[in-house]
């Protein structure tokens, strides 16, 4: 349990720990790449720890010194059959992309998570990789834990019923080991870092708007990376920022990959006073730093989009609805329902806790806007970006704010509340 209270003004600047989905493409990646790569600023987080323990088990030598990964590849015929389950922990990321891996191998591997986990849909990896020739067992539901059959693939061309950066990884993935093109069509555009990974490490990798292909067999080269700090974690230093009056923060080193940087796009037009200094490309991704002062913000409705360039800032720009001028709201975000946790439910919930008026409906919310939050006993749902919000909901609220299991915020971002609490008064 966490006690928070509302907080004078937020100043100095908060360095990041690395991008949590790079991080685990990074690792994938080195495993099955030739040659040794060295990965710093991995990010710490409990879910690429997952990543690499996974890898591990697979027979892949990996050395951590503090936040340095050195990976020695083992090309993309080197994995060894794992002695046991594979265990995910809480991370969907870590189990739909090595499933992907999985599904090429020519041996079995069970792929297990926690009860959050193990309540998520797996069809989605499932369906696309069974059509490229892998033999995948569910639990009911499609749900994990997922039993591979791994087997020489056939490339594919398939068009992504969801918008999932998760499944659309699998899919390119498993296109390495087969021989020909594999095509992978977006609804809407997902975070493309897989891409630019691929294209960093030597891949074939053509993309045209909403279509990917990528040439198979294709044989990684090892590299060495910086990953850049995570702005899905940043998000909540800059939404507190922007809330608490007479707040003047430096986020830096970040990564501003336009695919990731949504929640600035639907910010900025509204009043927020953030600025984008020392941009730089990095190992093909968009870094810099942001520099945020407290706003006064209209408030509005988010087009669907730009939902998921922004789907896991959704729960703490929800309660910065709460302060806008107009409220907020949006649709278009079912996804939100199979995250961690049913992030709507938890949403709407939490906010009403704390006073506050909302509108769930299947696939979004509506805020209302100048509302004022009072403390209250926050449930987690042992969900991070659930807790991490309504810490910052806190910082605004009258009286004490208890987030319930306030450890879950180590999936994504293990020194969260030291870090709030430096550059707070
Ligand atoms: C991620 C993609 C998103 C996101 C998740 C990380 C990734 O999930 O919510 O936190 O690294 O590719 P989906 O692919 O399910 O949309």
């Amino acid at each position: 349990m966490k006690a928070i209270h509302p907080k004078k003004r937020l100043t100095g600047s908060v360095r990041f720990g690395g991008d949590k989905s790079i991080s685990h493409r990074y690792a994938m990646l080195a495993a099955i790449a030739e040659g040794r790569s060295e990965i710093g600023n991995f990010s710490s987080s409990a879910d690429c720890q997952s990543t690499l323990n996974c890898l591990e088990k697979l027979g892949v030598e990996i050395v951590r010194q503090r936040d340095v990964v050195a990976i020695e590849g083992v090309g993309l015929r080197g994995l060894c059959a794992p002695a046991g389950p594979l265990d995910a922990g809480n991370s969907g990321s870590t189990l739909r992309m090595l499933s992907g891996i999985l599904a090429a191998q020519p041996f079995r591997s069970v792929l297990t998570g926690d009860a959050s986990l193990s309540r998520r849909p797996m069809k989605r990896v499932i369906d696309p990789l069974t059509r490229m020739g892998a033999h995948i067992q569910s639990a009911p539901g499609g749900m994990p834990p997922l039993e591979i059959e791994g087997s020489a693939l056939h490339p594919i061309r398939y068009e992504l019923p969801v918008a999932s950066a998760q499944v659309k990884t699998a899919v390119l993935v498993a296109g390495l080991f087969t021989e020909g093109e594999t095509t992978v069509i977006e609804p809407i555009p997902t975070r493309d870092h897989t891409e630019i990974a691929l294209e960093q490490m030597g891949a074939k990798i053509s993309r045209h708007q909403k279509t990917m292909s990528l040439q198979g067999p294709a044989r990684l080269g090892g590299a060495n990376f910086q990953v850049p700090g995570d702005i899905s974690s940043a998000a909540f230093f800059l939404v507190a920022a922007l809330l608490v009056p007479e707040s003047k923060l430096t986020l830096h080193n970040l990564c501003l990959n336009p695919t990731r940087t949504g929640l600035l796009d639907v910010l900025m037009p509204m009043g927020a006073r953030i600025r984008a200094l020392n941009q730089r490309i990095m190992h093909g991704e968009l870094t810099g730093d942001l520099q945020v002062e407290s706003s006064q913000l209209a408030g509005g409705e988010i087009p669907n989009e730009i939902i998921p360039g922004l789907i896991d800032e959704l729960p703490v720009l929800s309660v910065l609805g709460t302060q806008t001028a107009h409220g907020l709201s949006f649709h278009g975000a079912a996804e939100l329902r199979v995250k961690e946790s049913d992030r709507l439910r938890a949403v709407a919930e939490n906010l009403r806790r704390m006073g506050a008026e909302v509108e769930e409906f299947p696939d979004g919310l509506r805020v209302a806007g100048r509302q004022k939050l009072r403390g209250a006993t926050i449930e987690t749902y042992g969900d991070h970006r659930i807790a991490m919000a309504f810490a910052v909901a806190g910082l605004l609220a009258e009286g004490t704010t208890v987030i319930e299991d306030s450890d879950c915020v180590g999936i994504s971002f293990p020194n969260f509340f030291d870090e709030m609490e430096k550059i707070s008064e």
